[in-house]
């Protein structure tokens, strides 16, 4: 791979800084550290200060915490392999001072859906892996030996939004009879087996609901923003009781998704945190990617950019006109 394309394009990069507004001396975190992109766009319009990263892939943040330093030396990078559900935690028991600024990018990098090995891929056979940290305790493989046919359908029609959920579940049952499920060609075939006729008219790859679905439930991904989320919340309730929390008084926060129910999970907690006078939406609906970008970077059709700031819509608004430049 080219030393320029990082394996993986950020999206939204000009929307989430602009959103973020990371000063100099701030501390910023990256959730989701991927391959960097997002963290030395954020690093760079910082310019002083510390920026935590974070990834449960270790070789991807070690490969953000090297791109970071490289590309913004003033910048102190503290990188902490692991579940940003716990970052809160983390940072306290670490004596980090508050966060200004906080981007959670979710799901996968593009490396991890091209690199066969990893098992995320159904375009190539590998073992049925699907872990985000290699050392996690369960594969996809896991999942698909000791799931009952019924929690089967349940992941993957609810996680993978996929119509033929109960046929697929009961190709996969009446085939682990036989023999375990151990690849992803395997698993793309049966799936294959369980559309019949209908995989020649699917837009998709008929394995495509399948595959995600088992990687959203492989890593907890709803959990874990579940956890991050409710993070976010005990930091707005510290703020607004003037405690010291790991989120500064007016910080920033960014999440971008692609999945409908990881929208529809970051849109109710920020509206409910802006109904409560704990923070404030600039925008009601989320930021999308425009065609241009999606022309270059298909993967950025289904992001959605939301953004909450701490501290209540009057805070933001006397904020604003600090920042203002002066009537002469
Ligand atoms: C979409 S990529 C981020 C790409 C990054 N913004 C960039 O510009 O390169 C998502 C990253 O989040 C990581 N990840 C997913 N869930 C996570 C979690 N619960 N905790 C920490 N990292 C997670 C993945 O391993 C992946 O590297």
């Amino acid at each position: 791979m080219s030393g320029e394309t990082h394996g993986h394009v950020p999206v939204l990069g000009p929307q989430v800084v602009e959103a973020l507004a990371p000063a100099p001396g701030e501390l910023a975190i990256d959730c989701t550290a991927g391959r960097g992109g997002h963290a030395e766009l954020i690093a760079r319009m910082m310019g002083s200060g510390t920026i935590v990263l974070s990834d449960l892939d270790p070789a991807n943040l070690a490969y953000a915490a090297e791109r970071v330093a490289r590309t913004a030396p003033a910048v102190r990078t503290v990188a902490l392999q692991g579940d940003f559900r716990h970052l809160a935690l983390r940072m306290r028991t670490m004596g980090l001072p508050p966060a200004s600024a906080v981007l959670a990018d979710l799901g996968v990098s593009s490396l991890h859906l091209d690199d066969p090995s990893r098992g995320f891929s159904f375009s190539a056979d590998a073992p049925l892996d699907m872990r985000l940290d290699p050392s996690g305790s369960r594969t996809a493989a896991d999942l698909v030996g000791s799931l009952s046919e019924e929690q089967l359908a349940t992941v993957i029609g609810h996680l993978g939004e996929e119509p033929l959920a109960r046929r697929i579940a009961r190709k996969v049952a009446e085939s682990r009879e036989v023999a375990p499920i151990k690849t992803t060609a395997q698993l793309a075939l049966l799936v294959r087996e369980a559309y019949g006729p209908r995989a020649r008219t699917s837009r998709l790859h008929p394995a495509t609901r399948t595959f995600m679905a088992l990687r959203i439930a492989v890593n907890d991904e709803l959990g874990a923003l579940e956890g991050l989320l409710l993070a976010v919340a005990t930091a707005a309730n510290e703020v607004a009781q003037g405690r010291t929390g790991w989120l500064a008084p007016d910080a920033r926060v960014a999440v971008i998704s692609f999945h409908s129910l990881e929208d529809r999970l970051v849109k109710h907690s920020f509206a409910a945190l802006e109904s409560s006078g704990l923070a404030s939406r600039p925008a009601r609906k989320p930021l999308v990617a425009s065609d241009a970008e999606v022309d270059a970077n298909p993967r950025a059709r289904s992001a959605k950019l939301r953004i909450v700031r701490l501290g209540s819509a009057q805070c933001a608004q006397a904020r604003s006109k600090d920042a203002a430049p002066h009537d002469p």
